[in-house]
């Protein structure tokens, strides 16, 4: 979900609302607002997008000038203008709107429900506003103090804002595993889930920890702690620019983000690789060099796409680093009791920093002694802090959904980290080491090739194609990650089922399904398997499926054998994952826009989830 809140000298309203569509990408199931308006809180809420929200709205007064926001996906009850944010609490005092999960929800609601209280939602939310207003009112004492004591009987997740008729131009803020940044203005405050809401308006941002609690008016920003400590609020100077977080001349985010990676591939790499000098620098990396040197094994832990990074990872540095490496969903890692030690390095990959099962698994992980290694694309979020070294991969901020810049980001940071732990290690010829520098800094011209001479080709491709009910996407070594990742695009964004497997394994089980309806995607750039692949073509033909490929320039022996191809240079098969997933990308875009879906926004996704 997505949080905003406002309180100033403005108008509230439209700042919030143009806050979350800045954060439609967290989650947009419902939206709504609550407004301190005079001696009332006005809440409006609606099922669907924030545009369903602004009609609703449209006639209601709106001239207050303190407020929150939420966008939401759901959890606890289905979509729907009832379950929409913000809640009222039972006497409609107080408005709240809550990011996360209050676990410990049952029990408290059933405390509730016995002092006769009754719900209007089936969230947990609403639960948790109740037990504050009975605290509030049996305690006699203040929502903030109300807030603290309540806190401390919850379990579970949450960022929670929330408004009070007898507190005019307050918004009272706390987080524990939800992100929550507050941005400083002149006689305003602005609050939100990350920056984006407040970009327009200041660049000074204070990000709150887990167990703070702020108080936050026009011109004061009061931050304590649950034990009711004053903490001094550490401002921070945002380094990001209104036009990172804006479509441009694009029809949609993630188009516009697939096309900036030359840049942000280079990005990664500026400062970090020197391909003339023929040296990397990775100062995270070398914060840790004496955990890496004695380390047994390191552990990538991850979700989504931010997995199929890690599967390359593993590729790569068992490869070139002769260590072993292990990946792990991190849903499942932090619930299987795993065996960690403090000799195991675990490398995090997370676009947003703030997914919540990465982040728990991370914490269990370091409270056994592991050390932990972010590589984590937005600064100061929660993976971020919680690291103790890491790498950024400065994709900018990534809005579509679907992940695409800040995939291949993390993969050209994955690269800088086999190669330096292969030099720290001594596991790779200083020949090598120098022809893989040098194929590395190519990728951001390769990329941009692609960009330019194959669009056309793959928007045909997806004309061809879009009807399709299934898709088989199969790869081997280094591509076999593209395979799945190409097969997860195509899931998000168009809704056709597709599956991605290793090429050779296909025999094994999918091949059953393999028809002339179906068509089979190979991401078959030249590598030393090349010709293992040719023959999983053939066997493909046989069964008369339709073979679109992803082939290196020049490959004529495919371009004969398949329906379709899509071309990319030909480069060094260690990088080859970075420039074979563009074309698979622009093909899921293609065919989603083909079949006329909001591809920036696919139902039932989101792309921060900070819930388990
Ligand atoms: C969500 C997003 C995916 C993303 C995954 C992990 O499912 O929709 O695009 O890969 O979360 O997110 P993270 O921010 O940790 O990389």
């Amino acid at each position: 979900c997505g949080i905003v809140g406002y309180t100033g000298q403005k108008q509230a309203y439209p700042i919030l609302i143009d806050g979350l569509k800045k954060l439609e990408y967290r989650g947009y199931d419902s939206a709504g607002v609550a407004l301190h308006s005079g001696d009332d809180v006005l809440v409006y809420k609606k099922q669907g997008k924030v545009a369903a929200l602004e009609t609703f709205a449209a006639a209601q007064p709106l001239t207050a000038t303190t407020g929150i926001g939420h966008t939401r996906w759901a959890t606890h009850g289905e979509p729907s203008d009832r379950n929409a944010h913000p809640h009222y609490s039972s006497s409609k005092h107080i408005a709240l709107i809550h990011n996360g999960i209050i676990e410990n929800y049952g029990q408290l609601k059933n405390e509730l429900l016995n002092k006769g209280y009754t719900f209007n939602s089936d969230t947990d939310s609403e639960v948790l506003l109740n037990f504050i207003e009975d605290i509030k009112i049996n305690n006699v004492c203040s929502l903030e103090e109300a807030v603290r004591i309540a806190l401390k009987r919850v379990t579970g997740a949450y960022v929670i804002l929330l408004i009070d008729k007898d507190l005019p131009d307050t918004i009272i803020a706390a987080r524990k595993g939800s992100p929550l940044v507050i941005g400083v203005g002149k006689n305003e405050h602005f609050l939100g889930s990350d920056a984006s809401p407040m970009l327009a308006y200041t660049k000074e941002v204070v990000y709150i920890n887990d167990y703070e609690l702020a108080i936050v008016r026009p011109d004061e920003l009061i931050l304590k702690n649950l034990g009711n400590e004053r903490i001094t609020p550490f401002v921070q100077k945002l380094d990001m620019e209104l036009a990172a977080i804006e479509k441009g001349n694009f029809d949609h985010f993630m188009l516009k983000e697939i096309h900036e990676q030359p840049q942000t591939i280079q990005d990664s790499l500026r400062g970090r690789l020197n391909a003339e000098q023929g040296t990397i620098t990775l100062s995270g990396l070398e914060k840790i060099q004496d955990k890496l040197r004695e380390a047994n094994r390191i552990v990538i832990v991850a979700c989504g796409t931010s997995w199929h990074a890690g599967l390359i990872g593993e590729y790569l540095i068992e490869e070139l680093c002769r260590l072993n490496v292990e990946v792990e969903y991190a849903s499942e890692y932090r619930y299987r009791n795993p065996i960690v030690s403090p000799k195991d390095v675990i490398l995090a990959i997370s676009q947003s920093g703030e997914t919540a099962d990465t982040l728990v698994a991370l914490e269990n992980a370091k409270k056994q002694g592991a050390t932990i290694f972010g590589i984590v694309n937005v600064v100061g979020s929660s993976i971020a802090r919680l690291a103790d070294a890491g790498a950024y991969t400065h994709a900018g901020p990534e809005i579509g959904v679907a992940s695409t810049k800040a995939f291949t980001a993390q993969l050209a940071v994955l690269q800088l980290i086999a190669l330096k732990l292969a030099e720290i290690r001594g596991t790779i010829s200083n020949e090598l080491f120098q022809t893989l520098l040098r194929e590395l800094d190519d990728v951001p011209a390769k990329v941009e090739w692609v960009l330019k001479n194959q669009v056309e080709n793959i928007k045909a491709i997806a004309r061809g194609y879009k009807d399709a009910a299934n898709f088989l996407y199969l790869g081997r070594g280094y591509n076999f990650p593209i395979a799945l990742e190409g097969a997860l695009k195509l899931k998000e964004i168009t809704y056709i089922h597709a599956e991605g497997y290793p090429a050779a394994e296909m025999k094994h089980g999918p091949i059953a399904l393999v028809d002339e309806s179906l068509p089979v995607v190979f991401v078959a750039t030249k590598d030393v398997y090349h010709e293992k692949i040719v023959s999983n073509i053939q066997e493909i033909n046989a069964r008369k499926g339709k073979v679109v490929a992803v082939v290196s320039e020049g490959d004529d022996a495919i371009n004969d054998m398949a329906e379709a191809v899509m071309v990319v240079p030909a480069c060094h098969e260690i990088v080859a994952p970075l420039v074979a997933v563009i074309p698979l990308q622009l093909l899921a875009y293609y065919i989603g826009v083909e079949r006329g879906l909001d591809v920036d926004k696919p139902r039932n996704l989101a792309k921060s989830v900070t819930v388990e």
